[in-house]
């Protein structure tokens, strides 16, 4: 059944990591609702490691054959003047840019006991500061055209994961790097609604090479494949719509056809005192009121809840 799409046409968007997996599935939806795109790509090893041009081609290729417009990129999104650069190659060869998709991601997982300072910082880098960089220029420039007139419809859309919302273990670097994602989504989001701008972000959960040993890597022979990472494409491109301008600081969980707008770290449980607690006095109320203990779920409990569970519609 061919759905109807919202247009994107006339937008220039940039995805991050879009050479393959999940990056590569958001190039394509949004070519195929009409955007021009450049593809970035280092075309690293799963550790960061190495560079190959290749994938971001490929992918230019797949939306010119497909009769869009796109331009690869091949820059390290963790480095701040690559990243402008990348920012700067999208103005000039389009000349606009409407949409920035940061999904470019590495992994180094390891027990924290046994974690090196460089899989810390690789991972950290990546990620956090692969968000940070290419969203400073792009805010950039939009505050420059939102100050010179222009109605800017600017479109922010973050990767996060369960493991940064949720918590995985072996996964420290990567899981804090992903709750900082979540964690700057919700103040770019704030900062950046004055300019027109809106930035979201996405939990996502697809079979790629990131998650091979995690996920049974064979898809379904016919019907409908949850770990699809196209699966993770439509909330992206819905959200770039010109009709979802007033949608934003929000951290969608999708799994599958379930896509859920999680709620973090919202108010739990109070300790209410009229003045300063006492440490005896706060230990005894803590231990009276988790006689069982309080410890994390663990992420496969999060992910389960969020892949079912609504606290609005009605079930
Ligand atoms: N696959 C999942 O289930 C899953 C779950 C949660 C989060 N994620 C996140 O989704 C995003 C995409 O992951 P994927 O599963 O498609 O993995 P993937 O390895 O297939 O794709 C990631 C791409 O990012 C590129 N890349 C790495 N470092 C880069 C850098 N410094 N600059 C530019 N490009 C770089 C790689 O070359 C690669 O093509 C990542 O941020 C990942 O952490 C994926």
């Amino acid at each position: 059944m061919l759905s109807r799409m919202p247009s994107l046409e006339g937008k220039v968007a940039i995805v991050t990591g879009a050479g393959r997996g999940i990056g590569r599935s958001h190039a394509l939806a949004l070519a195929a609702a009409g955007a021009k795109l450049v593809v970035n790509d280092l075309g690293a090893a799963l550790s960061g490691e190495g560079r190959d041009d290749t994938p971001a081609q490929q992918v230019v290729g797949e939306i010119e054959a497909a009769g869009g417009e796109a331009a690869a990129n091949g820059e390290n999104v963790a480095d701040f003047a690559c990243a402008g650069r990348m920012v700067e190659q999208a103005i000039e060869r389009f000349g606009r840019l409407d949409i920035l998709v940061n999904n470019a991601g590495i992994l180094r997982d390891r027990m924290l006991v046994n974690m090196t300072e460089d899989e810390w910082d690789a991972v950290i880098a990546v990620h956090l500061k692969g968000h940070f960089a290419p969203t400073r220029h792009a805010a950039a420039y939009w505050r420059e055209r939102s100050k010179a007139g222009d109605e800017v419809r600017g479109r922010v859309i973050n990767t996060s994961s369960p493991s940064g919302v949720f918590g995985n273990v072996g996964q420290a670097n990567y899981g804090a790097a992903k709750a900082g994602i979540a964690a700057f989504t919700l103040i770019a989001a704030q900062e950046l609604q004055r300019y027109g701008v809106t930035v979201n972000c996405i939990a996502p959960n697809a079979r790629t090479r990131m998650t091979e040993e995690t996920f049974d890597t064979s898809a379904p022979g016919d019907g409908f494949d949850p770990l699809d990472p196209g699966n993770m494409s439509p909330l992206v491109v819905a959200l770039c719509a010109d009709e979802a301008q007033s949608i934003t600081g929000q951290v969608f969980h999708v799994w599958g056809g379930a896509v859920n707008a999680l709620q973090g770290w919202t108010a739990g449980e109070l300790f209410a005192s009229d003045e300063r607690w006492d440490a005896d006095a706060l230990l005894g109320a803590l231990v009276e009121r988790f006689p069982d203990g309080a410890a994390p779920p663990g992420m496969l409990a999060g992910m389960q809840a969020a892949g079912g569970r609504s606290l609005r519609a009605a079930q």
